[in-house]
Order: structure tokens, then C-alpha cells, then sequence
């Protein structure tokens, strides 16, 4: 049996991958708006392991599994062997003899790792603390879908250098555009990630120097889930970093914002920009059912 392909970050993916699983969960939102029917997995069943919260996730995958013909069997960490110490090696050969398909959100990057080493079947990474793919599918989607091909465009990335910033690093590579980080000094990302992305991605400390100039502004909360002990320290540092009308104003003509969600209203990005009516967060969040739709064809083939 050969090894299975893994989604644990974009990387997992070549640029023509990537371009055509973007171009399948458009066609797959087309087919799912005018009822077409698209179940092509009859009988397959997706895993879903969750040691952290979710809305998006987890709704996106179930609806999206039901929708492509198979099932999902929600298994929070803690109520699973999991959490009172089965190792993950053993966990995941065991769940991957029984499914086609895992779904795993944790904390740890190398816990997804370890699963994927071990499992038979498909492993995706749903959030770890490292990174975030399946969000990034989503905003590339939204992104294509409104202007074309993000090859050569210039995002900037807002607040903290997070799960969500490490993983436009890697998509800034894959699709070739400029990524500028704009953050407060001391939370960059890894350093050796950003050595690894110098020839297309830069940090600034200054939030107007970083918005100029960008075909697009993304921002995310300023306390990561695990981080809620440094709230206020993280809100004090990054307040300068806000995403607002007036930060925007100083971006290119026409551009665009997005939030991976949940907001925080009248922290890092306002409430005025999260309600405005050409916004496009919430064709965004819409778009992780659409772009998991074609991922999970992608890897059950
Ligand atoms: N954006 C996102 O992953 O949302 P949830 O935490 O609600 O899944
Ligand atoms: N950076 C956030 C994203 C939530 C979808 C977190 O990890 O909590």
C-alpha cells in the first residue's frame, strides 16, 4: 500500500496542486448553489479530532463530508483515550484503520506529525499552533474568486506573527506574491521560517509603512487560543496594529481585507470595517466548506 498524500501545511502541495484544488472549491460552490448534486464519497467517513474550539472547522467539515456523500464522526481530545495518555502513534493507527480520513486540531505542530507518521489514511491539519492550511485555502479561494490570480500581489499581514501569518508565509512562496508582516517588535514569526522566506516576505514595526502599497490586509485575533493568559500584555503591544478604515485607506485602490474569524471587535480590526457591506470576510468563511470540499477530493483521489 502506498504511503498516503497528508495536508499538514501548504507546503504538502505543489503551486499547480494548490491552483487546482482553488479552482475545484469554486466549481464545487457552483455546483452546491444550484443543487447540483456532487457525492462522490458514499460510505467514506472523516475523523475529526479536536483539543481546541471550533465553529468554522468544524461545521465546514461535517456539512462538507455529508455533502461529498460520506460521514464525520466528531471526537473531542479530551473525551477520547487521548486525553488520559494513549500515545498519538497508537491512536492514529488504530482511527486510521477505521476511516478514510482524518481531521485533527491541537496545539502541538509535531503532534500532527507524529499521527500522520503512523496513520494509513489522509491526515490534515485543521489548526495546529504552528499553522493554519485549511484557512489559508480558504482566503486564496476568496481571493481568486474576486480578483484572479494573487501571483505578483502584495498582502500585508496585521498583529501577530501567528499560526495565520506563518501559513501566508508559505502560501506567499507557493503562489509567488509579497507578503509584508506588520507587527510589534517580539512577535514575529519563527525566525527560521522567515530566513527560510526572505526573497518574498519582510517585517516592519509600523502599521502604515506596512499597509502601503497592499492589494490586500489580513488580520487575526492578537491572543491565539493557549494564549489567553497574555491578553492584555498582547492587546497593549499590538493596538497600534489595527485594522481600520484609516489603515486601509492607506493600502492600494480597491483593496481587499480579510479575518479568518472569530473577531474581536474593537480589538484587532473594527467593528465599522467588519460590518461594512463590501466586505468579504464572511464570502470567506464560507469558502472553508467549499475549499475542504476539494481538498478532501484531492486526497481520497
Ligand atoms: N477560522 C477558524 O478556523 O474558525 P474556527 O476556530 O471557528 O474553526
Ligand atoms: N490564530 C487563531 C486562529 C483561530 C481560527 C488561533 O490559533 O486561535
Amino acid at each position: 500500500m502506498s504511503a498516503p498524500r497528508h495536508f499538514l501545511t501548504l507546503n504538502d502541495l505543489t503551486a499547480d496542486e494548490l491552483r487546482g484544488i482553488i479552482a475545484r472549491a469554486i466549481e464545487l460552490k457552483r455546483l452546491h448553489r444550484e443543487g447540483i448534486p456532487h457525492a462522490r464519497y458514499p460510505g467514506r467517513v472523516l475523523a475529526m479530532i479536536f483539543a481546541k474550539a471550533s465553529t468554522r472547522t468544524r461545521v465546514s467539515f461535517e456539512a462538507g463530508m455529508a455533502q461529498l456523500g460520506g460521514s464525520a464522526m466528531f471526537l473531542s481530545a479530551a473525551d477520547t483515550q487521548l486525553g488520559r495518555g494513549e500515545p498519538i502513534e497508537d491512536t492514529a493507527k488504530v482511527i486510521s484503520s477505521m476511516v478514510d480520513i482524518v481531521m485533527i486540531r491541537t496545539f502541538e505542530h509535531s503532534d500532527v506529525e507524529r499521527f500522520a507518521a503512523n496513520s494509513r489514511v489522509p491526515v490534515i491539519n485543521a489548526l495546529t499552533n504552528d499553522y493554519h492550511p485549511c484557512q489559508l485555502l480558504a482566503d486564496m479561494q476568496t481571493w481568486f474568486e474576486a480578483r484572479g490570480d494573487i501571483r505578483g500581489a502584495r498582502v500585508t499581514w496585521l498583529g501577530d506573527g501567528n499560526n495565520m501569518c506563518q501559513s501566508y508565509m508559505n502560501a506567499a512562496r507557493l503562489l509567488d506574491f509579497e507578503l509584508v508582516i506588520g507587527c510589534p517588535e517580539g512577535y514575529e514569526p519563527q525566525a527560521e521560517l522567515l530566513a527560510q522566506h526572505r526573497d518574498r516576505v519582510r517585517v516592519v514595526h509600523n502599521a502604515e509603512e506596512a499597509a502601503a502599497g497592499a492589494d490586500l490586509l489580513v488580520t487575526d485575533v492578537w491572543a491565539s487560543m493557549g494564549q489567553e493568559a497574555e491578553q492584555l500584555a498582547r492587546a497593549k503591544a499590538m493596538a497600534p496594529f489595527q485594522l481600520t478604515r484609516a489603515l486601509l485607506n492607506r493600502a492600494n485602490d480597491g483593496a481587499l481585507y480579510m479575518h479568518c474569524l472569530p473577531a474581536h471587535r474593537g480589538e484587532e480590526i473594527t467593528a465599522e470595517l467588519m460590518d461594512a457591506q463590501d466586505s468579504i470576510i464572511w464570502e470567506e468563511a464560507e469558502n472553508r466548506l467549499h475549499a475542504q470540499k476539494a481538498l478532501m477530493e484531492f486526497l481520497l483521489g
